[in-house]
């Protein structure tokens, strides 16, 4: 069982994990649409990274004898005015993501519910890797600015990125 403030915290990172993948998904769909495949196919896969990290809620409030709720999920944006202000916003929500996180953690420590308090290390430590991943990319399309050839080069550069990150997914055991 959980006290009801951690439970709370925890449904509702339930929620935003969805959230985000539809953001994600969404995204995806903008670049796909807008040619830039690359950034399409990073952003599929970051839909899918936040349903995994969504299950890992799901799965541990159901391990501690509760109820995992899922409940209404906001529609994500679907216009952007150029692939900066894609990654512009990516970025943005991944610091909104890590702030919650933080909070479970805080939640927990402060009930002295150490079980929850560990639980939510992997994500304190996948959030530094997000933030990191994102802020990387946006260094790069900020210096390329609105040139076409630039955006390009950096689209197949992010599909090489992408690929990296999946075979690196593929190896690791968690
Ligand atoms: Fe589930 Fe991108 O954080």
């Amino acid at each position: 069982m959980l006290n009801k403030k951690v439970l709370d915290v925890l449904n509702s990172q339930i929620n935003f994990e969805f959230f985000s993948s539809n953001i994600y998904l969404q995204m995806s769909s903008w670049c796909d649409y807008n040619g830039y495949p690359g950034c399409s196919a990073f952003f599929r896969r970051q839909a899918q990274e936040e349903l995994v990290h969504m299950n890992k809620f799901f799965d541990y409030i159901a391990e501690k004898d509760e109820c995992p709720l899922v409940g209404a999920i906001d529609a994500p944006a679907t216009e952007y005015k150029s692939l900066l202000e894609v990654f512009e916003k990516s970025l943005e929500h991944e610091k909104e993501v890590t702030s919650r996180i933080n909070n479970i953690a805080a939640v927990s420590f402060e009930d002295k519910d150490f079980s929850t308090f560990n639980f939510v290390q992997f994500f304190i430590t996948e959030q530094i890797e997000e933030e990191a991943n994102f802020r990387k990319i946006l260094d790069k399309f900020r210096l390329a600015g609105e040139d076409k050839r630039g955006l390009f080069f950096l689209d197949r550069e992010v599909e090489q990125f992408n690929t990296q990150l999946l075979s690196t997914a593929g190896t690791a055991t968690a």
